[in-house]
């Protein structure tokens, strides 16, 4: 096992920083510095610092899963207009984790978070080119992706915060095209896929709805409390949240995969 590390981040600054500016200049229009820590009650405060710590993580990892992602894409050979889309995205994604962790220093600052560099992204079984590619976008992206939007707009809807609610409408914009990207991809790669190739495909998608499912298992068996200041600053534990996850695991990523001839075993 590799050493675990502590999530940390840093910007350099100088050019590289003004080059990163000018390719997305969104950020410096949300409204940064109207969170006053000291109008929130402390539990809070800390399940919103955990949460927004939490979302930078996640979206770090995202980060990670679209680069491999989009190298397999590119040994698949597969179009060049979906390869050239698959490349935004690992930019999307590094903008969302400053987004996110500037949120959390807003809050008061992140908690401590360790994890293993070596387990940042999700395994998925190597295969002919075509096949290695389709598996992480399946993973990726038909599961992990598709059904995060709807979950950031339930959360976007929640929040009332200026900073919150516009910070997450902002993440909500970019993920519109990874939301879908993993059905173009299927829509092209289906008529060159085996129906056995598809049942290995239903494997990988099963594996990872069931992390998944962990996931929410322990937001469940966790702090399952209503602090609905909380919730207005983006904390992810609701009851409500929860329901509208599974709901949009059926509707968002169950259904289409279906539909495409891929084999999902019911969670
Ligand atoms: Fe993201
Ligand atoms: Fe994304």
């Amino acid at each position: 096992m590799a050493e675990l590390e502590l999530f940390e981040l840093e910007l350099w600054g100088g050019v590289p920083l003004e080059r990163y500016r000018a390719l997305r200049p969104e950020i410096d229009d949300l409204p940064w510095g109207t969170l006053d820590p000291s109008s929130i009650s402390e539990p809070a405060l800390i399940a919103a610092r955990k949460a927004w710590t939490g979302a930078a993580f996640q979206e770090f990892r995202t980060g990670a899963a679209c680069a491999a992602t989009l190298e397999a894409l590119i040994k698949a050979r597969a179009p060049l207009d979906l390869i050239a889309l698959a490349a935004r995205f690992p930019l999307d994604e590094m903008l969302h984790v400053e987004i996110c962790s500037r949120i959390a220093t807003e809050l008061g600052g992140a908690i401590e978070l360790i994890y293993d560099p070596e387990k940042l992204v999700w395994e998925v079984p190597s295969s002919s080119p075509l096949m290695t590619a389709a598996h992480w976008v399946v993973s990726n992206f038909c599961v992990g992706e598709a059904l995060s939007i709807p979950l950031i707009q339930g959360t976007s809807r929640a929040s009332t915060h200026p900073l919150i609610k516009q910070a997450l409408r902002r993440i909500v914009v970019d993920e519109a095209d990874h939301g879908t990207f993993g059905w173009h991809f299927l829509d092209w790669a289906s008529p060159l896929l085996s129906t056995e190739d598809k049942r290995d495909l239903g494997h990988t998608a099963d594996r990872f709805i069931r992390s998944v499912l962990e996931r929410w298992q322990k937001l469940r068996d966790g702090e399952l409390i209503e602090i609905h200041q909380a919730e207005a600053l983006g904390w992810m534990g609701s009851e409500e949240y929860l329901e509208l996850a599974d709901h949009s695991l059926q509707r968002n990523v169950i259904a289409p995969l279906v539909k495409r001839g891929i084999p999902i075993t019911p969670p």
